[in-house]
């Protein structure tokens, strides 16, 4: 029997508020603390004071600099988030005797040989990528037990955090903006409730190391957009199919960058849907896409 007390750090993020929401009693903490414990990864004390208060069985890392072109601007604050807030965690969760599940990333690997499996070897192009790989490094020597799971472009909708790929682009467009979307970047896009409930199914197994959970469906941005456009009944002409050497964002992205997830199905059996039928469920929840605006 595993022990019921999960605390979540990153608690005020996409996946965080899931998580935290996916019907198993959870601890929020969050850099804010509003409405939650405060934890700034970054501040030991902080982090070391929560946990002595929380004991937790299992911590759920969930806080990042997700802002990828961000870490690239700021390659400090990545670093001080990323690699010495894991660092903190750990030295916290060794003194609580606390196992620990940290998210990472596709980005940790260069694009040309996806989809990936967890042994293959990680080669980062850019500053999330690279900063991302050290804390998985960190959690996997761990003195407690230590899993990371990669995943990789997140959808789904949450009134409270911030646009992912699919609601941006739904809300642009049913507001009729022309958006421009690579054709040549490619990964699994993953629906964050299933990522939810297989991060919380993990904490009732003895796994240890890494694991890839994404979507099923390995598909180009551009093509994850034409999907958009179906189901929510939008104007795909109002898409400009670019590269990404076009686009020409601050960082480089790997460009076949998905993840096999077979490692998953072993340890957990998730139930997965593809892409179109969770945007179908998409749509029946949210119904009209210029809701997402301004979220
Ligand atoms: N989103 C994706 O497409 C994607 C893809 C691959 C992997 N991932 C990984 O999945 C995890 C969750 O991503 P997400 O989309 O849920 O991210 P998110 O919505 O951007 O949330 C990140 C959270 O981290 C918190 N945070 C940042 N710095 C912190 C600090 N110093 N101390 C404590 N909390 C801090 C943020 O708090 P504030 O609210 O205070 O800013 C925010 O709540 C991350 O590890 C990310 O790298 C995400």
């Amino acid at each position: 029997m595993s022990d019921p007390r999960i605390l979540v750090v990153g608690a005020s993020g996409f996946l965080g508020r899931t998580i935290c929401e996916a019907g198993r009693e959870c601890i929020p903490a969050s850099r804010s603390g509003q409405g939650h414990l405060q934890m700034d990864l970054t501040d030991f004390n902080q982090v070391q004071r929560v946990m002595e208060e929380t004991r937790p069985g299992w911590v759920i890392h969930a806080a990042a600099m997700t802002s990828v072109d961000g870490c690239e601007r700021e390659p400090d604050v990545a670093r001080r988030i990323h690699v010495e807030g894991t660092q903190n965690l750990v030295r916290a969760c060794e003194k609580t005797g606390s196992s620990l599940i940290a998210l990472s990333t596709n980005y940790v690997f260069d694009g040309t040989a996806g989809p990936y499996g967890e042994d293959d070897t990680p080669h980062p192009l850019n500053v999330y990528g690279q900063t991302k790989l050290e804390a998985e490094q960190i959690t996997l020597q761990a003195g407690c037990l230590g899993i990371v799971v990669r995943t990789a472009v997140l959808y789904g909708y949450h009134p409270l955090c911030r646009p992912n790929f699919v609601t941006w682009a739904a809300g642009a467009l049913a507001q009729e903006d022309e958006i421009r979307v690579v054709t040549d970047e490619w990964a699994n896009p993953t629906q964050v409730n299933e990522l939810a409930v297989f991060i919380l199914d993990l904490c009732e197994t003895d796994f240890e190391g890494v694991v890839h959970f994404a979507g099923k469906d390995y598909l180009s941005r551009f093509e994850m957009v034409e999907h958009i456009c179906a189901c929510f009944h939008l104007d795909p002409g109002l898409v400009t199919p670019i590269t990404s050497a076009e686009l020409g964002q601050d960082a480089e992205r790997p460009l076949g960058a998905g993840l096999q997830i077979d490692r998953a199905h072993r340890i957990c059996q998730p139930s997965l849907q593809s892409f179109e039928a969770s945007l179908r469920q998409l749509v029946q929840t949210i119904g009209d896409p210029k809701r997402f605006l301004g979220h």
